[in-house]
C-alpha cells in the first residue's frame, strides 16, 4: 500500500499541508494516535534518528512498516542519520512515500538519484546554521525542501524565526525557475507561528508537540491549518 499525498483543505482555498510528527505521539499507541488525526492532516512526518548524526535515537524501518499497515497516509520520512545511503532500501521497502536526507551528510547527488530510483519522493533538508546556497543547485531535482527551524535532534524546541529568510529566498528561486519543489518547515511550529511561516512561503507545516501534545490533536491540527491558510488570504 502506498500512501497518498493529499490535502484535506477545501481545494478552492490557498493550500497548506499539515504534517504532524509522530515523534511527539505515544509510541505505545501509535496506530490510535494516527487514527485520531488522520482526517485532519495531509502527511505523517516520521522522524528517524540514529544516535550518531544526532544524539537522540528514535525509530526506523520496522516502525515505518507497522505504520504502513495501519494507515494510507503519506509517510514523510526525515532521516537524521549519518549514513542514509545504507538505509534507503529498507525505508522504501518498509513503505516510505517520501525520504528526506540532510545536505550536511554529503553525497547528495547520489542519494537523490537513489531515492528517486526507489520510487519515493525526494526531500532535502538543512540545519538552521546551514546556508541555502549549500543546496540551491539541487532544487531542480527534488520534490521537497525541508527547512529546519530548530537544530535537529529533539522535539519540543523553540522555533528559530531567522530561518524564514531561507524560506523566502527558496520561494523566490522556485518561482523564478518555475520549479514544483514544495517547501516544508520543521521544528517548533505551532498556532502562534504558523501564520508567519505560511506568509514566508511554506507549503507544508510539520508540527509534533503542538499536535500530539494537545488535549485534542485533531483540533490542534485544524487550528494550525486555519491560521496558516488565513495568512495567505
Ligand atoms: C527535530 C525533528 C522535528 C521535531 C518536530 O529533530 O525533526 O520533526 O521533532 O517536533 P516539534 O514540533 O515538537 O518541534
Ligand atoms: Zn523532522
Amino acid at each position: 500500500m502506498i500512501g497518498s499525498l493529499r490535502n484535506v483543505a477545501n481545494s478552492t482555498l490557498p493550500s497548506i499541508k499539515i504534517a504532524p510528527s509522530i515523534l511527539a505521539a505515544d509510541f505505545a499507541h501509535l496506530a490510535d494516535e494516527v487514527a485520531r488525526v488522520a482526517q485532519d492532516i495531509d502527511l505523517l512526518h516520521v522522524d528517524c534518528m540514529d544516535g550518531h548524526y544526532v544524539p537522540n535515537l528514535s525509530i526506523g524501518p520496522p516502525v515505518v512498516a507497522a505504520l504502513r499497515k495501519a494507515t494510507d497516509l503519506y509517510l514523510d520520512c526525515h532521516l537524521m542519520v549519518s549514513d542514509p545511503g545504507s538505509l534507503l532500501d529498507m525505508f522504501a521497502e518498509a513503505g516510505a512515500d517520501g525520504i528526506t536526507v540532510h545536505v550536511e551528510v554529503g553525497d547528495t547527488e547520489s542519494l537523490i538519484r537513489r531515492i528517486r530510483d526507489l520510487g519515493c519522493r525526494v526531500g532535502l533538508t538543512l540545519e538552521p546554521a546551514t546556508p541555502l546556497s549549500d543546496l540551491e543547485r539541487f532544487l531542480d531535482s527534488i520534490d521537497t525542501l525541508l527547512v529546519m527551524s530548530v537544530k535537529t535532534g529533539f522535539g519540543g524546541q523553540v522555533f528559530i524565526p531567522e530561518v524564514l529568510d531561507k524560506v523566502r529566498s527558496a520561494r523566490r528561486i522556485i518561482v523564478e525557475r518555475g520549479l514544483c519543489c514544495e517547501i516544508e518547515i520543521d521544528g517548533g511550529i505551532k498556532a502562534s507561528n504558523a501564520a508567519m511561516a505560511a506568509a514566508a512561503g511554506v507549503d507544508i507545516l510539520v508540527a509534533g508537540t503542538a499536535v500530539f501534545g494537545a488535549v485534542d490533536p485533531a483540533a490542534a491540527a485544524r487550528e494550525i491549518r486555519a491560521i496558516a491558510v488565513a495568512a495567505l488570504q
